[in-house]
């Protein structure tokens, strides 16, 4: 028999600020493309906006933007904090108690046929005392895609998550290389060092995509996302 299709994916990141974003907008664009549902969610996210409508993160935004499966805010983003911070301490500071048992409720609400989950911060970002980032695909029962922002220090950004999530229990579908650093000296080497440390081909690589104005986020490039999710077995 062949192996299920999974109906979401977690992105986790070597670190924050590695294009987790960039990465989970290009698969969902290309799922949309393909004509499949796809719901999006961004758990727990820290640094947003006062809008009329409450607090409201740049993240949540760009997913739920790219996504064809509309979802209330509260579900897409059910803990939503204003400062640029560990969400630990955000939520903390707010008197919120990050309850993961909410967060799987609000997943069971998007009817879709796929579902990509972005997490915050790097594989074991702590959301509370006593839990971290690692803790969501456990609690929601989806496999993991790590993004590795391709840059200096990478190698061993990598190889710590890897061997984290592989030892968490939690299937790992791959991992996906995110060229962050156009200056990036001896760039092949670098990724051939990936794949020896990793133990595999990425799943996609993203290059390096200028951004179109200094204010503005850099495009995800779609085929990249098409080629992830044929990787992940999601369209043909
Ligand atoms: N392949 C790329 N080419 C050019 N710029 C990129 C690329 N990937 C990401 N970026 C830029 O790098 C920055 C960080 O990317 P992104 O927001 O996707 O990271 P993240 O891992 O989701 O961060 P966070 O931890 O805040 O969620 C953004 O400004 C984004 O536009
Ligand atoms: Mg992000």
């Amino acid at each position: 028999m062949p192996p299920q299709k999974p109906t979401a994916i977690f992105i986790t990141g070597t670190d924050t600020g590695v294009g987790k974003t960039h990465v989970s907008v290009s698969l969902v664009k290309a799922l949309v493309k393909h004509g499949v549902r796809v719901g999006v969610m961004k758990p727990i996210a820290s640094g947003s906006d006062r809008t009329p409508e409450g607090l409201r993160n740049s993240d949540a935004l760009a997913l739920a933007k790219a996504s064809n499966v509309d979802v209330p805010y509260a579900t897409l983003n059910p803990y939503c904090f204003e400062p640029p911070i560990s969400p630990h301490i955000a939520a903390e500071e707010a008197d919120i108690a990050v309850d993961l048992s909410t967060i799987v409720a609000e997943f069971g609400k998007i009817k879709a046929d796929f579902v990509v989950v972005e997490g915050a911060g790097g594989w074991y970002a702590p959301i509370c005392k006593t839990r971290t980032m690692a803790d969501l695909p456990k609690a929601l029962n989806i496999p993991v895609v790590l993004v590795v922002g391709v840059r200096l220090g990478c190698l061993n950004h990598a190889r710590l998550a890897m061997e984290a999530i592989k030892a968490s229990g939690q299937e790992l579908a791959g991992w996906v290389a995110n060229a962050v650093d156009p200056t990036l000296e001896r760039a092949a080497q670098n990724m051939a060092s990936l794949e020896r440390i990793l133990g595999s081909a990425p799943l996609a690589a993203f290059p390096f995509e200028p951004p179109p104005s200094v204010t503005s986020m850099a495009h995800p490039d779609v085929h990249q996302g098409e080629h992830l999710a044929r990787r992940l077995s999601l369209i043909s």
